[in-house]
Parts: C-alpha cells; structure tokens; sequence
C-alpha cells in the first residue's frame, strides 16, 4: 500500500495538463483548458481540465475526477499503478508502507520550526539592537519596510549560542533543529552552533506556502556571500524556487514568469509590481525546477546578468526549459545591470522596454552567432550548427523546433534537409580545448556563447601523453635536444605540460631537476615534483617512450581536422567547396602517414 502522504505528494506534483494532454487535445481558456472529451467521444470542447485544482470534467457526460482516475479510466490502469506512473514522472519515490498512515503530515514539525525561527529573525531584525545594521543595510539598499515584510525578511544574529538558547527555552531540542539544518555540529561532543550567524535572512517557501529554509547574505564582503539552509526532509535547493508561492496565481493567470537569478531580483521586482518573478536557490536551473515552473505556466522569460555567466546560464536554463515543452524568451538588461540595479536605477517602468524587446531564446543565440560571424565559412559553420543542434534537440515543442529549424536554415544557407539529417545523426563529439583557442582568434574576436547544459568539461585527449612526454624528458635528459626539435609548447594542449616542456628543452641534456624546477611558475612545482617522484620501471626504453608520445602528440590535432571535414562535407554549398575539402583530406592524410607509425630514427640516441 502507498501511503496517503505520497499519494497527496504525487497529486500535487503531477502536471495533469501535460499528462491529460498526451491523450487529449488541450488548449487553454482562461485558468483552465479544454479539448474534446474522450469518454464520449465528443467533438465539441467540453472536456475540461483544471490545473490549480489538479482535476479534469467534461460538461456534457460529467466524467470526472484527478489524474490517477484519467489514467484509470482511460488507460485502464489500476490505481496504485496509476500513482506509479504519475510518481515516476515527476521523480517522488514510492514505497509501500504496512498500513495506512494517520495524523499529520511527518513535515509539519520542520514547517513550524522554520517559521518560528523566521519570526525570531524578523523581530530580531527590527525590534533588536543588534538588528540596526541589517536595517541600515536595507536602507542602503533601498528595501522599505513594507516591502521587506512582505518577504518576512529578518536578521540572523552573530552569536552562534542565540538561536539554539532561544529555542531550546521554548521547547525545541537540539535533533530537530540539526536536522532543519538551523544548527550544524561543529564537531565531536562540542555544543552545536547556528548556521547562519550576522546575514540578512529570506524565508524560503515551497509552492504550497509552508516555510522550509532561508537564503541568508553577508552583510559585507565575505564568502560565502548567500548560504542556503542545508538540505533537509523539506529543502531541497533543486527543487525549490524562490518568490513561487507568491508568483503563482500570477504566473498561472497570465501564463508567463519571469526568471532571475537572486534574491534582491525578486524582491526589487515583486515590489516594483510585477507579481510573476521567482529564483532558483542559486544553482543553474535544474530538471526539478524546470518541471515545477511548467504546471503554472508555459512562457519564461529569463532576466539573468548581462554578462558571459548570465548568458551562459541563460542558454543552459533555456534548453532545460525547452526540455520541458515551454516557450523561452530572453531579456538582455544594459551592460553591467541586474534587475535589482536596472529597476532600482531606473524604477519598474523602465523594465518594458526590455521585456518588450525580448527574443526568443534560440533567436537571440543564432543572433550572436550571425554577430560574430560564425556563418561566414564552412568551418565556423559547421561549428555553430554544433552549438545549435543541442537546442533543436531538446525543443519539445514541435511547431517551436519548426521554427528553430528554418531559421538555422536561413542563417547557414544549409538546407532543411540536411539539417534534419544532420539532427537526426549522432551528436559531434566535443571538440578540445585548443580548438576553442584557435576560435577565438576566428572572423571575429567575440567568442560565440558556449554550448548547451549537459556538456561534459572539454576533454583534452592528449594530456595524458603529453604527461607521459614530460615525465620522460624528467628522466632521460638525452632525448630533450632531439625531442625538442619535433614538438614545441604549442603542439600541447594542456599548457602546464607546454610549459614543462619548455623548461626542459631550454635546460638541454645536462640541465639539472632544479635548473628545470626554476624556470616554472611557483604553482607548477608540486606537480613537477610529482613527476620527478615518479621513478621509470624496469626495462624503460626512453627513446620508444618519447617516440610513441610525439607520434601521437602531432598526429592528433591532423585527426581531429580529418573528423571536421567529414562533417563539413554534408553541408558543403557546392562542388567547389567539397572538392576543397576532399583535397585537404588528401592532404592531411599524406601528412599523417609521413608521421604515422612513423619509426623516428634520429630518436635511436636514446640508450
Ligand atoms: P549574485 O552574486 O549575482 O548576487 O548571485 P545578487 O543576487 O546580485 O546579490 P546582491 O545583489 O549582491 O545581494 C545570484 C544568486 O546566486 C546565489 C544567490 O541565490 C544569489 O541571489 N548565490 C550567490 C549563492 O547561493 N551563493 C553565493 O555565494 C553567491
Ligand atoms: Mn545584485
């Protein structure tokens, strides 16, 4: 048997929208949406499904009831199957218990707990002495009173004793408010301390309302600037969205939020008028959040920094959002803003001129593209349709990835059929870091924004080899003259190795450790040492070593070439251009096979 707590949990995380609508036609009317209803195969739309209320009814036969009895009926599934199939969509585990439980939700001690310490906070911050400089630091900031009660703002103080004695006088011990994550044993036996000790505390809500951690910020400079409640039964930073609980009605009313990146953001927006802003809790936006935010609403517009994280992070959270069906648009605020600074610089108003120039988040990525001159040539081409793809791949929305297809076609010149078969194709693989060093010094020097989330940290195939050269060299002084002339720092992609290299070519066959040691940069020596630490085994043959190291070394950037061109062939505009490119190959084969399973002779020196 399921218990009635997970039960409520999945019904209440479940998008019956979304489910209902792989099975029905939906398109929203107001709050609510409508579709033909399927029990009686009517064609009118008088089947109605209601997000806020999580329940679906039709007019005509009066069918109804939530989503495990749509899946019930409809699908004929049992009922325990049913909250499976609902609990496995939105990621709550589901665990039989014995019997049924009664009495109150297991959560609500953590709720009371945190919105007791939350009301200490407030009356801390203003009601305190110690609270003066927090409110002074409100001021500064411009938040008044009014608005700062309306997030129940408050003040942690500095004493890492208080909060515990406090709380312990009213009841509390000590193992609820560990695991709240208010306290933090700091070590063995010691007394534990509050977590959050002289920040300016905001109450986090979930959806429903119910208080289940804090953000809190420094008041001055330090690290770390926020710090969230640790995790706990009821906080889960992935899963949380900051200002939610408020934004709600609006989002659903309107169908649309915005998305920002802090807790200023919220607050300066909510208090300037626009209801429908939230937060994530200081990460990138996560599956989670992407899934919580699409049961309100289906268009997002992301207000982040303006800067290259801010992008960065707008792309990721875009394709996360697409991931989930909805509609993206991105607001570019000036230089330097965040809607915090913008709207408090500026005042609300001044944010519609923003929101309205805002663009479709694929658009305004194939814009800086086109900006930097990524369509210019065949090679950058092929490398802005790689950063492109990911974003077409994650679109779920198939009229949206229509769109987003054309407009790479226009953009390219490559047509709609090649795109779909180049979509269709395995992902490229990644390319390496000294690609993306060569790239910025491409048609133009803007470096394109970076690609979508989920890629992997750039791979440097050869950094293991070119470790494995190093340590060579390290202990077969002899061969550092002869190697030298083969490969320089820059045939190395791993610049500490590059480095390495340098130092012992410069140093010759008599340069000693130290000699090399001093010529590296201070935090290269712990690495160098490692090296030097490393001792060659039994029967190391130096010359084969560093021979097979500097054979790789060269042959893998001929390679990685080789690989582009394949894939540059597809979406070659004409003959000429393939022809140019099955002459490089020619080209470049020829030079790997004078280097390839090339027997160096002049490395013969080595014993
Ligand atoms: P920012 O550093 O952009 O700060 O972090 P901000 O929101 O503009 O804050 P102010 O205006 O300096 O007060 C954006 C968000 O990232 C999270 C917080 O949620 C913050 O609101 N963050 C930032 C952390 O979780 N920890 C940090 O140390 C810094
Ligand atoms: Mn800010």
């Amino acid at each position: 048997m399921i218990s009635d707590e997970t039960v409520d949990r999945v019904r209440e995380a479940a998008d019956i929208v979304q489910i209902i609508g792989e099975h029905v036609p939906l398109r929203r009317t107001g709050t609510d949406f409508r579709g033909p209803c399927p029990f009686h195969q009517g064609t009118h739309k008088n089947f109605s499904v209601s997000p806020r209320k999580g329940i679906y009814y039709c007019f005509v036969c009066h069918e109804g009831g939530d989503v495990f009895t749509f899946l019930q009926k409809r699908l004929g599934m049992d009922w325990p199957g049913a909250v499976r199939y609902v609990a496995e969509k939105v990621g709550i585990p589901v665990e039989e218990v014995q019997r049924r439980r009664e009495g109150p939700d297991p959560r609500q001690p953590f709720w009371d707990l945190n919105a007791a310490v939350a009301d200490w906070f407030r009356i801390t911050l203003w009601d305190e002495d110690e609270g003066r400089a927090a409110r002074d630091y409100l001021a500064l900031r411009r938040v008044s009173r009014d608005v700062a009660d309306r997030f129940g703002l408050g003040f942690a103080p500095r004493d890492p004793e208080a909060l515990r004695s406090h709380f312990a006088a009213l009841g509390y011990d000590d193992t609820r408010m560990l695991d709240a994550g208010l306290l933090v044993q700091r070590d063995e036996g010691g007394d534990p301390r509050a977590r959050f000790r002289n920040r300016l505390m905001f109450p986090i809500l979930d959806a429903a309302g119910n208080a289940v951690g804090f953000g809190g910020r420094l008041l001055g400079p330090g690290e770390p600037k926020y710090l969230n409640s640790a995790e706990s039964p009821v906080f889960s930073k992935a899963r949380l969205l900051y200002g939610l609980h408020m934004a709600k009605h609006a989002i659903r009313r309107d169908d649309r939020v915005m998305l920002v990146e802090g807790y200023f953001d919220v607050v300066r927006l909510v208090s300037a008028g626009f209801d429908w802003v939230v937060a994530p809790l200081g990460t990138a936006l996560t599956e989670q959040q992407a899934a919580l935010l699409r049961r309100y609403g289906k268009t997002v517009f992301l207000l982040y920094d303006s800067d290259r994280a801010g992008l960065k992070a707008t792309f990721r959270s875009g394709d996360e959002l697409l991931r989930h069906g909805m509609s993206v648009q991105v607001v570019t605020l000036p230089d330097g803003e965040d809607p915090d600074s913008f709207v408090d610089k500026h005042g609300g108003a001044a944010l519609a001129a923003p929101l309205g120039d805002a663009l479709d988040v694929f658009e305004r990525k194939v814009q800086l593209l086109e900006r930097a001159g990524w369509f210019a040539d065949l090679r950058h081409k092929r490398r802005a349709l790689d950063r492109l793809f990911p974003t077409i791949r994650a679109t779920q929305d198939a009229i949206t990835r229509d769109m987003y297809v054309a407009r790479v076609s226009t953009a390219s010149g490559v047509s709609r059929d090649v795109l779909e078969r180049e979509l269709a194709a395995r992902p490229a693989r990644e390319s390496a870091p000294g690609d993306q060093a060569r790239d910025a010094t491409g048609p133009s020097n803007t470096r394109p924004p970076r690609g979508p989330s989920r890629r992997p940290p750039a791979r440097r195939p050869t950094a293991p080899l070119e470790r494995r050269l190093v340590w060579v060299l390290i202990h077969a002084p002899v061969l550092r003259d002869v190697v030298g002339e083969q490969v320089g720092a820059d045939d190395l992609t791993d610049e500490r190795y590059g480095k390495m290299l340098a130092a012992l070519v410069a140093s010759g066959p008599d340069g000693t450790a130290q000699q090399v040691a001093d010529q590296l940069p201070d935090d290269m020596r712990p690495l160098f040492q490692e090296l030097l630490e490393e001792p060659p085994g039994e029967g190391f043959d130096a010359s084969r070593e560093a021979e097979g190291c500097v054979t790789r070394i060269r042959v893998a950037p001929i390679e990685r070439r080789l690989r582009e061109i394949q894939r540059e062939v597809p979406i070659a505009p004409d003959d000429d251009a393939k022809n140019a490119l099955i002459r490089e190959k020619e080209q470049l084969r020829d030079e790997r096979a004078a280097l390839g399973g090339g027997r160096m002779k002049s490395f013969d020196l080595g014993r």
